[in-house]
C-alpha cells in the first residue's frame, strides 16, 4: 500500500459487522498467549495464514482449533477481547459488532455464561478507557462503539443451538443493549440448517437480530432457501447465492426483495479458496445491482488483514473512486443492529468527517 492512500483508508471512518473474536486476535496478542502457554508448543505460523497463501476451508477451520487451545480461560478472553476492540479502533473502526461462540472448558472453570460475561466486561472496560464513540472527538483519537452477537456453531447441532439462543436472550435482556443478535457460523460443510430452524426462529421471536453465514459453499443451496424464509437480518458471505456460481434466481430474488445486507470478506474468501481470485469476488455482482454490501474482515488475525486493507483491496480491484468508498462505508451504518439514535450519531460523525477526509 502506498502511504498516501493507506492513510486515506485508515482515516476513513468504518463500520465492522463481521468479526469473529478468536479469528481476530493479532499476532502480537498471540505471542503473549504463546509465552503464557509454552507447553502447548504452538508457533506463529499455526495461528495465522499469510495473505499470499491459500488454504482449504478445512485447513482454515483447523487454525481455530489451535487458537482455542491458546484462549481457554476467562483471563485469556478478557485479554483478547480488549486487544481486538482496541485494534479495530486504531484501524478507524467507529462501530464494531463482535461475534463469538461461547465455550466451556472444565480445566479452567470457563462456562458459557462466564464466557459471555467476560466479553461484555471487555467491552465495558474499553468504554471506560475511552475506546468508544464520542462525536466531540471525531477528529482526535480513534473511537469505537461495540456490540456483541452470540454465535451458534452449526457443528454442535440443534440442542446446543437452542441452549445458546436462551443464553443470548438472557444477555440481550440484561446487557443494556450490548448483546443485539445471534450469529450462525462454523464449518459450512457440516450439518444442515433445517435442524437449526427452531432455534433460529426462537431467537428471532425474542428480538435477537440474525446474522447468518449463508451459501458459503456450493452445497448449501437448499439450506439457503429455507433460512432466507426466516428471514435473516444480514447474510454472512453469501458466496454461492447467485446463478453464475450455481445459486439461483429464486435465492437472489429473496435476498433482493427483502433487501438483506451481505457482509463481504474478500481476503477471507480468497485465502479460504471459496472465491478463486479478488476480481472474481461476488462483491461485484451485488454491488453492481446496488444491493447493500458491507466490507468486513471475518478473521483479521487468521487472515492477516484489517478493515482498512479490505476497503483498499475492494477499491483497487473494482475501480471504486474515493467517493464510492466513502458511500460504501457510510451505507454500512444502516446495516448495523444499533438502535436508531446510535445510527443517527454515526451519520453525524460521517458527515463531520467527510470534508476533512474526502477533500
Ligand atoms: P470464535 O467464535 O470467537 O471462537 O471464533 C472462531 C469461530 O468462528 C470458528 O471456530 C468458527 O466457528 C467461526 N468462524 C470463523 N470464520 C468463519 C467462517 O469463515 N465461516 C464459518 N465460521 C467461521
Ligand atoms: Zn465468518
Amino acid at each position: 500500500m502506498d502511504t498516501e492512500s493507506a492513510l486515506f483508508y485508515r482515516q476513513l471512518p468504518k463500520v465492522e459487522l463481521h468479526a469473529h473474536l478468536n479469528g481476530s486476535v493479532s499476532s502480537e496478542t498471540m505471542d503473549l498467549l504463546m509465552k503464557r502457554k509454552p507447553h502447548l508448543n504452538i508457533e506463529r505460523g499455526m495461528t495465522a495464514i499469510l495473505r499470499e497463501q491459500r488454504r482449504s476451508l478445512d485447513e482454515c477451520f483447523q487454525v481455530f482449533k489451535v487458537i482455542h487451545q491458546l484462549v481457554d480461560s476467562g483471563e485469556d478472553i478478557l485479554l483478547v477481547a480488549k486487544a481486538v476492540i482496541q485494534e479495530f479502533a486504531a484501524d478507524g473502526v467507529k462501530y464494531l459488532e463482535l461475534r463469538s461462540t461461547p465455550r466451556e472448558v472444565t480445566e479452567t472453570g470457563l462456562t458459557k455464561q462466564i464466557y459471555i460475561e467476560t466479553v461484555l466486561e471487555a467491552i465495558r472496560q474499553c468504554k471506560q478507557e475511552g475506546v468508544d464513540i464520542d462525536v466531540r472527538h471525531t477528529g482526535g483519537i480513534s473511537t469505537c462503539l461495540n456490540r456483541f452477537l452470540v454465535a451458534v456453531d452449526r457443528r454442535h447441532g440443534p440442542e446446543v443451538a437452542m441452549e445458546t439462543v436462551k443464553l443470548a436472550e438472557d444477555f440481550m435482556l440484561c446487557s443494556g443493549g450490548t448483546v443485539v443478535g445471534l450469529d450462525l457460523s462454523g464449518d459450512p460443510t457440516v450439518g444442515h440448517g433445517k435442524t437449526l430452524l427452531p432455534a433460529l426462529q426462537k431467537a428471532k421471536n425474542c428480538g435477537l437480530k440474525l446474522a447468518l453465514h449463508l451459501s458459503e459453499v456450493p452445497s448449501q443451496r437448499d439450506e439457503s432457501e429455507l433460512l432466507l424464509n426466516l428471514p435473516p437480518d444480514r447474510i454472512g458471505h453469501g458466496t454461492f447465492l447467485h446463478p453464475e456460481v450455481g445459486g439461483s434466481d429464486s435465492l437472489v430474488d429473496k435476498v433482493c426483495k427483502q433487501n438483506i445486507p451481505i457482509e463481504m470478506c474478500l481476503t477471507s474468501n480468497v485465502i479460504g479458496q471459496t472465491v478463486p481470485s479478488y476480481d472474481k469476488h461476488h462483491f461485484q455482482y451485488w454491488y453492481n445491482r446496488g444491493h447493500p454490501c458491507v466490507l468486513c474482515t471475518d478473521d483479521k488475525g487468521v487472515f492477516s488483514t484489517d478493515l482498512s486493507q479490505e476497503y483498499q483491496l475492494a477499491a483497487s480491484t473494482f475501480k471504486l473512486s474515493a467517493e464510492d468508498v466513502w458511500n460504501l462505508s457510510q451505507q454500512a451504518i444502516g446495516c448495523t443492529f444499533a438502535p436508531e439514535p446510535i445510527k443517527q450519531k454515526l451519520e453525524k460523525m460521517w458527515a463531520e468527517l467527510k470534508q476533512q477526509i474526502l477533500q
